[in-house]
């Protein structure tokens, strides 16, 4: 991987492993940043509309009553959807991809591989929903959940149970304290042990990292983030390389009716084709504003991956092409977190992240509050982390917004004191 430069800023187009296009401006190769624009499937339009048509249909006309066509119906197949699922593979080197409804329904599609009585290995610092999932939902389907630090591969390691843990759920990096974990070193002590391994992409998505290269069986991303880019959309992706699970995931998605929408379908191919240029503007603002805050004295445990020090960062830079744009710090006091938060003009105080504006919040408040407490504070998860997802904006404006965001919180959580104390 390179480093993110002096600027910050990410290498351009990510070109770690450039796929050939299945249209006609192959045979050359082409970095991501290419596939991204010129989608394939979705451009081979016999009337040659630069826009892709949406096939906004439930049904397909038969060819007879005894004979199928291509598509019948839409929940188990449709072009717009196909296409978009055709060039996502192509971005993760995949053998296909698959679209959901949301990155939860591609999560839970994942646990439903397994049967009752399978054990699951998953990180300790998961998305809050990846968290719900594991400890609420799959108990009542018989199976077991064992949350371990995957940073450390010993602990995983001790965690599997060959034969019986049938999958490794990791994050790297993690939502919300962006911790790095090793992708390929944990697949294979996955894979001795019989488990499958699924890596959530999301901070990074195939643009920065790709799963799949490194080991992993299934790279899942919520689309709702990066690929959407807009805050304007749900969606979920699964990438895999293996026939057999491709044909099992293609089963699940059908019998279950999880497919993405085609016109949702086609706002994420929308999307698509301007995610190189967001990510790497957003990638580059999250790297001047994570230098600005390492400076601040009231910012303690600044985590960002594309920081030298950070914990993490040489398996990072082995395994990722750029540091994503998210960034997560404490102050020490969870009512100068609220009041800085609260104090942000353009960093608007919402959920999610990608999205083309900066967003800022408070993950056991928002993100990770279905996160019981006592189970937060057991994963070390502090009540005053804040979370940063950084957007398109001019970074001068997202720097004068922070300083006069943290004077603000600094002067009402003084003066709010001796009221306080009067008490
Ligand atoms: C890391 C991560 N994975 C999965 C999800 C779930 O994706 P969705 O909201 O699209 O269901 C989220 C949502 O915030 C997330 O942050």
């Amino acid at each position: 991987m390179s480093p993110p430069s002096a600027s910050g800023a990410v290498p351009n187009g990510a070109p770690a492993s450039p796929e050939s296009l299945p249209t006609s401006v192959a045979p050359r190769k082409y970095a991501l940043a290419t596939l991204l624009v010129h989608s394939g499937a979705l451009e081979e339009d016999p009337l040659g509309a630069s826009s892709p048509p949406i096939y906004q249909t439930a049904t397909f006309r038969q060819p007879g009553a005894t004979t199928g066509g291509a598509y019948d119906y839409t929940r188990s197949g449709n072009p717009t959807r196909n296409a978009v699922e055709t060039q996502w593979a192509a971005l993760e080197g995949a053998e296909r991809a698959f679209l959901f409804t949301s990155g939860m329904a591609a999560l839970a599609t994942v646990t439903h591989l397994l049967s009752h009585g399978d054990h699951i290995v998953a990180g300790d610092d998961l998305y809050g929903g990846t968290s719900r999932l594991l400890a609420r939902v799959c108990p009542a389907a018989g199976l077991e959940v064992t949350n371990v630090d995957t940073c450390d591969v010993e602990a995983v390691i001790a965690a599997l149970r060959p034969g019986r843990t049938k999958l490794l759920m990791l994050e790297s990096p993690t939502n919300p304290r962006l911790q790095i974990c090793d992708i390929a070193a944990l697949s294979r002590a996955a894979h001795d042990a019989g488990a499958l391994v699924c890596v959530d992409n999301s901070i990074l998505t195939p643009l920065y990292q790709r799963p799949l290269d490194l080991g992993a069986d299934i790279s899942m991303t919520s689309a709702t983030k990066y690929p959407a880019g807009h805050s304007d959309l749900m969606a979920g992706a699964l990438a895999v390389r293996d026939a057999g699970l491709a044909a099992r995931l293609a089963f699940l998605q059908n019998a279950e009716g999880t497919g993405l929408a085609p016109h949702d379908a086609w706002l994420l191919g929308r999307g698509l084709k301007t995610m190189a240029l967001r990510m790497e503007r957003q990638a580059s603002n999250a790297a001047r504003l994570a230098a600005w805050l390492a400076a601040r004295p009231e910012v303690r445990g600044l985590a960002y991956p594309g920081l030298r020090a950070s914990a993490g960062h040489s398996v990072h830079v082995a395994q990722a092409t750029g540091a994503g744009a998210i960034l997560s710090f404490t102050t020490g006091s969870v009512e100068l977190s609220r009041a800085l938060c609260e104090a942000t003009r353009l960093f608007k105080i919402t959920v999610s992240f990608g999205g083309v504006a900066s967003l800022i919040l408070m993950p056991c408040f928002m993100s990770h509050a279905s996160i019981p407490a006592e189970v937060r504070a057991a994963r070390g998860l502090p009540d005053d982390l804040i979370r940063i997802s950084a957007g398109i904006e001019d970074i001068d404006d997202l720097l004068a917004d922070l300083e006069q965001a943290f004077d603000a919180a600094t002067k009402a959580v003084a003066d709010s004191k001796p009221a306080l104390a009067l008490k």
